[in-house]
């Protein structure tokens, strides 16, 4: 099979208007954090039993198009020993890899970020294939300050993003390419629109740069909000200034564009890609989610770490989901929310 064929046909099952992408790509450490918000210990053990949790729930597949797993998933078995990417196939749902190895300052840019992991990719992508991975994520970040992002900053993020995104594409694996802006801060939205339209205006020219061929890739951006600290936006604001910001810079040959949720609390994230949907007709890309916390916060409160808990942690996470193909439909209403 060609790589252009082998990309086809994950994108044609990726970018499904009935379903989302699961980011259940936390590193080691991220995931940590999450668990112990909710009492619970990050061994081994646990992780394999949460993300098994997540996959093996009963009619996942019908939310869920693709999942983005972390390296040790990958490598990790269900309790009767099917392998955990497996376990996703056999319920529809295509399984990817988060392929980044995590971001440190960026010198000569103070404040800005970069992030590390492109040597042996190539490598590593065929370990990953072999596995039964067919996409894959790296994520930049770009914090907001007075002075954030710099030139350098978004020159440098956007190229490495490029980079990541030409490599996976040559070896046949759709590449999600996620410049995540941050929402930490008090800036307000119209700081947030010029920040991202910068993000995305830069990552479009270097993909271009570097020959990446736009349908078969995936945007994974932040929806343009206002800060964290500052008043929060409604979701028909959200959506008027994110579009308005995507038609800026994103060419229609992108399929699809799934969005993280960055922080936004769960119903918050729902009721902003609801928002966006109100406008299907009006936008060349599919408008769909990719979110980690958002998705996950109610599963993962319910479980803590205590497998009685496992039918009702399923039971939330499939209810989120639920709620989020239904924004994606824009037939989302907060009235909805247990
Ligand atoms: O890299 C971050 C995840 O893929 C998205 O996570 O929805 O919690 O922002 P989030």
């Amino acid at each position: 099979m060609s790589v252009i064929t082998e990309m086809q046909d994950t994108i044609d099952q990726l970018i499904d208007y009935r379903r989302g992408i699961l980011a259940a790509d936390e590193s080691t450490g991220t995931i940590a954090k999450r668990f112990a918000d909710v009492g619970i210990d990050s061994t081994e053990e646990n992780r394999r039993a949460y993300r098994t949790l997540l996959l093996s729930a009963e009619g996942a597949g019908d939310a869920i198009a693709g999942v983005i797993l972390y390296e040790e998933t990958l490598g990790q078995a269900a309790d009767d020993g099917t392998p955990l990417p497996e376990l996703a196939a056999a319920r529809g749902i295509i399984p990817g890899i988060k392929v980044d190895k995590g971001k440190g300052p960026l010198p000569g840019a103070p404040g800005d970020m970069i992030t590390y992991g492109l040597d042996g990719l190539a490598e590593r992508l065929e370990t990953y294939k072999a596995q039964g991975a067919r996409f894959t994520k790296w994520r930049e970040v770009y914090p907001i300050t007075d002075h954030n992002p710099t030139r350098l900053g978004l020159e440098a993020n956007a190229e490495m993003l490029a980079r990541y995104a030409a490599v996976c594409q040559s070896v046949g694996v759709v590449p999600i390419v996620e410049p995540e802006v941050l929402i930490d801060g008090d800036h307000s939205m119209a700081r947030s629109a010029t920040v991202n339209e910068q993000v995305w205006h830069s990552v479009f020219h270097a993909l271009h740069q570097h020959g990446v061929l736009l349908e078969y890739m995936i945007l994974k951006p932040s929806m343009v909000t206002p800060g964290k600290s500052a008043a929060r936006a409604t979701p028909a604001q959200v959506a008027e200034l994110t579009l308005q910001t995507l038609r800026r810079t994103v060419p229609a040959a992108v399929p699809g564009i799934n969005f993280l949720s960055g922080g936004q609390s769960p119903d918050e994230a729902t009721a902003n890609l609801n928002a966006l949907n109100q406008f299907h007709d009006k936008t060349p890309w599919q408008l769909g989610f990719s979110f980690a916390r958002a998705l996950q916060e109610p599963a993962m409160s319910a479980w803590r770490g205590d497998p009685a808990n496992v039918p009702a942690a399923q039971g939330a996470f499939l209810e989120r989901a639920r709620l989020n193909c239904l924004a994606m439909q824009g037939e989302y209403q907060a009235s909805m929310e247990t």
